[in-house]
């Protein structure tokens, strides 16, 4: 099993509690909702897999919730089932706001946010939920993200320069920093690689698009000195080339990101130079 300290940097609800204060209710806030308003049922399908019954397979469990009682987004309605329903549901979610990353799963077949994500308002459409694709389970929607950041470890995701200016900071034109735009910007959610065909068969030996991006993130850096070095890494057969421009992880991005274009970038990089 993977251990607890594994978890900790991301907040893994159903194996903590977070504090917060709650107010009494007050026959304001009950009237919050008007008594007129008609329940809207939804269903959602959710992935349940408990690693402490080995021999029990997974399962789509129903729950069934009053969209009326509930905020608008897929994580409120997580949210929501796990506080009234059934507090053994296990998800990871952190800011709420499309920040941290942690609430990467895969909704009604596309990988995204479930905290940007919408609820689907059609009653007689369930909506089914599932971890991230290809990925071990640590439990329910929790998936295991070992070899995701060891990749992205791998590719020394910092600034390297052995002649830092003598007084001050680096420097850069607004055209040196310009060219970061659309890749600083990456959470490290894991929808774009978890839905890469390419990653899914080979995320042993392939980085797959976020690692990708990130590594072209620093290539592409005018203070960092080891472009060459970074570019050098990834000549291979694996690293880089097992991407076949399918696009799935521009089209999933839910920062509306493109890690196809860094991947191409560091391809034509490598053949000109
Ligand atoms: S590129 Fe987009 S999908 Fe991929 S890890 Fe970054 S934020 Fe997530
Ligand atoms: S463009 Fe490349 S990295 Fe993106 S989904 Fe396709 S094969 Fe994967
Ligand atoms: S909870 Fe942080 S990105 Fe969704």
């Amino acid at each position: 099993m993977i251990p607890a300290s594994r978890l900790s940097a991301r907040f893994v609800s159903g194996t903590a509690s977070r504090s917060m204060a709650v107010a009494a209710p007050t026959p304001n806030a009950e009237r919050s909702v008007p008594l007129s308003k008609k329940p809207m049922q939804k269903e959602f399908k959710i992935y349940r897999w408990n690693p402490d019954e080995p021999d029990m397979k997974p399962t789509l469990q129903s729950y069934t919730i009053d969209l009326n009682q509930c905020g608008p987004m897929i994580l409120d309605a997580l949210i929501k089932i796990k506080n009234e329903i059934d507090p053994t549901l296990t998800f990871r979610r952190s800011c709420r706001e499309g920040i941290c990353g942690s609430c990467a799963m895969n909704i009604d077949g596309q990988n995204t946010l479930a905290c940007l994500c919408r609820i689907d308002r059609n009653e007689a459409q369930n909506t089914k939920i599932y971890p991230l694709p290809h990925m071990y389970v640590v439990k329910d929607l929790v998936p295991d993200l070992t070899q995701f950041y060891k990749q992205y470890k791998s590719i020394e995701p910092y600034l390297q320069n052995d002649n830092p200016p003598e007084k001050g900071e680096f420097l850069q034109s607004p055209e040196e920093r310009k060219k970061l735009d659309g890749m600083y910007e990456c959470i490290l959610c894991a929808c774009c690689s978890t839905s890469c065909p390419s990653y899914w068969w080979n995320q042993d030996e392939y980085l797959g698009p976020a690692t990708l991006m990130a590594s072209y993130r620093w290539i592409a850096d005018s203070r960092d000195a080891y472009s060459a070095a970074r570019k050098l890494k990834l000549q291979n057969t694996m690293s880089l080339y097992r991407c076949h421009t399918i696009f799935n992880c521009s089209r999933t991005c839910p920062k509306g990101l493109n890690p196809a274009k860094a991947i191409a970038q560091i391809k034509l990089e490598l053949a000109t130079e």
